[in-house]
Order: C-alpha cells, then sequence, then structure tokens
C-alpha cells in the first residue's frame, strides 16, 4: 500500500514541479522583454516579475521537485528491485539534466534581478522548450519501461510531435512580430 502512495504523491510532486518550471521560464520572457519597454514601466514590471520569480521557484516549484524526489526514494525503498531496471537507469540520466535545468534557472532569477542576463526574450522562449522534452522522455521511459518502442510508428508520432511544437513557436513569433508592426506604425501616425 505505501508503494501507491509513494507513487500518487510522486505523480502529484512531477504536476508541481513542472507547473513551476513552465511558468517560471514564461516570466523570464516577460522578464527580458520589459527591457525595451520606456520609464518607469520598466523598472516597475522588472522588480514585480523578479518578486514572482522568486516566490514561484521558492514556494512551488523547489517544493514539486523535492516532493518529486523524496516520493521517488521511497518507491524505492519500499521495492529496490526497481534499481535493476535498465529504464530506470535511463530515466534517471534524464532527471540529471532536469535538475541541472532547475538549478540554472535559480541561476538566472539571481542574475536577472542584477541586471546581468542579457538573453533574449526568444532565446528563453527555446530555453523554455527543454523541460518538455525531457517530460516526454521520462514518462515515456516511466509508461513502457524496458518495452519501450523504438519503431517507424512511434517515430512518426515523435516527428509529428516536434513539427507541432515548431509550428505554434512560428506562429506565436509571426503574432509577435505583427503585433510590434502594428506598434510601430501606431508611433509614426501619431
Ligand atoms: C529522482 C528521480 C526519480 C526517480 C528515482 C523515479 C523513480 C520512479 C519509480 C521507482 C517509479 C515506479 C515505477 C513502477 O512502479 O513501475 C516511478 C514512477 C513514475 N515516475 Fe518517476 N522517478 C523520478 C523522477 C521522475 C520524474 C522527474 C518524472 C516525470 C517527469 C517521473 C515520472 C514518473 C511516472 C509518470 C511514473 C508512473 C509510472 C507507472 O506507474 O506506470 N519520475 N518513478
Amino acid at each position: 500500500m505505501a508503494y501507491y502512495w509513494f507513487k500518487a504523491f510522486h505523480l502529484i510532486g512531477i504536476v508541481v514541479w513542472f507547473a513551476g518550471l513552465f511558468y517560471l521560464v514564461r516570466l523570464f520572457v516577460y522578464h527580458a522583454e520589459a527591457s525595451q519597454m520606456p520609464e518607469p514601466a520598466q523598472t516597475i514590471l522588472k522588480e514585480q516579475y523578479q518578486l514572482m520569480e522568486k516566490r514561484l521557484y521558492n514556494i512551488i516549484t523547489t517544493p514539486g521537485m523535492v516532493v518529486t524526489v523524496a516520493m521517488a526514494a521511497g518507491l524505492i525503498y519500499t521495492e529496490p528491485e526497481v534499481l535493476k531496471a535498465s529504464w530506470l537507469h535511463i530515466k534517471l540520466a534524464f532527471v540529471a539534466l532536469l535538475l541541472i535545468y532547475h538549478h540554472w534557472c535559480g541561476r538566472i532569477i539571481k542574475k536577472l534581478a542584477q541586471d546581468e542576463c542579457h538573453w533574449s526574450g526568444q532565446q528563453f522562449r527555446v530555453f523554455n522548450e527543454a523541460p518538455t522534452v525531457l517530460l516526454v522522455a521520462i514518462v515515456l521511459l516511466a509508461i513502457f519501461k524496458n518495452d519501450l518502442p523504438l519503431d517507424a510508428t512511434t517515430g512518426l508520432i515523435g516527428t509529428l510531435v516536434v513539427a507541432f511544437a515548431i509550428a505554434i513557436q512560428l506562429y506565436a513569433r509571426k503574432r509577435r512580430k505583427d503585433r510590434e508592426k502594428q506598434a510601430q506604425q501606431d508611433l509614426m501616425v501619431s
């Protein structure tokens, strides 16, 4: 029974952790784009984003990560046999990358607060795709385990998912460019 409890809270932790990571990097995008605003809007927005990023990281994202890892430790403690499974070893390699990403986000928060991070909004948008890739890889491994199908159908589904993600990015980029063009035209008219 303990195993199910650990697994349930492992999954809850994952949802919280990823919600935090996705929203956090969205805030980085807005924070970076606030640099193009005139004063005093720029200072006000940057201070607000800084506060939101810190709270989100400390109150949601990091506790989500801690719960995920603590519950995973519980799962392994109650079922140590699972440690022999090769799918878990590969999964742990991806989880290690995710932990590096999490730590990197913490450093970015500090750099943004000191105005020392010069990434553009577009760069943060690309950075925001990394946890999606890790999420897909880790969940597929956790579900299929050693039977992860690597045939043509899976390749096709993977390609479609990637193509869909690229299409969303391109559409968002086009909308952003249209908005910037419109704002410039409005400025010229007034
Ligand atoms: C320290 C890191 C982690 C360890 C040691 C770990 C370990 C485990 C273990 C032992 C199970 C039980 C497998 C079973 O009952 O068959 C499990 C389940 C699961 N894990 Fe993790 N996990 C970790 C992180 C993650 C992360 C970051 C994600 C998602 C991104 C994730 C997604 C899942 C899912 C979806 C399941 C349910 C699989 C199922 O019941 O079929 N895990 N994990």
